[in-house]
């Protein structure tokens, strides 16, 4: 199906693209709660977007690179097509991954005592500056598979 933004992507791609802006921007809203005190509600906001993305990965962007990057691997990986790609799917499963580490040991008491984090503030910030790092190499994504 054709995209909606009229740049000739898919509309997985434009669905993608619009929903990971609002997202990386309702972290920085989620961030400023944080500051505010407003602990639960940055929790709410910040969990929604890591689980949100679940999905996202799950339906668009996994697909995506399994018909588009994967076959090409390692012989293709000079091409900008291919290595912005794969930079950006590396670094954003590790960002996912940690992502849900933070919201299982942050928000549940489901892990034990020494799997939990001692210093949440540390690793929030590191995983904020990791996830717009891979919002920014997504978007070149976009633009380079035009
Ligand atoms: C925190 C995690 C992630 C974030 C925030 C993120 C964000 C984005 C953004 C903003 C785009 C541009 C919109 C688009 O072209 O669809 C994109 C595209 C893409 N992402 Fe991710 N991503 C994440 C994880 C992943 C993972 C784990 C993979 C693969 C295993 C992946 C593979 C791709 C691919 C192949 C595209 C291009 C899709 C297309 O245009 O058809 N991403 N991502």
């Amino acid at each position: 199906m054709g995209g909606f933004l009229g740049t000739g992507a898919s509309f997985g791609s434009d669905l993608n693209l619009v929903l990971q802006l609002s997202m990386a921007s309702a972290l920085g809203v989620g961030m400023a709660l944080a500051r505010r005190k407003h602990y639960r509600a940055h929790a709410v906001c910040q969990s929604a977007v890591v689980l949100l993305n679940v999905a996202l990965i799950a339906r668009i962007m996994l697909p995506a690179f399994r018909d588009g990057v994967l076959p090409g691997l390692p012989v293709e990986v000079a091409k900008p097509y291919y290595s912005i790609a794969t930079l950006h799917a590396a670094a954003g499963g590790a960002a996912q991954l940690l992502g849900i580490y933070i919201v299982i040991a942050a928000g549940t008491k489901l892990l034990p005592e020494r799997l939990r984090l001692s210093n949440y503030r540390r690793w929030m910030r590191a995983e904020l500056a990791l996830w717009w790092i891979v919002v920014g190499f997504g978007v070149a994504t976009y633009y380079i598979w035009l």
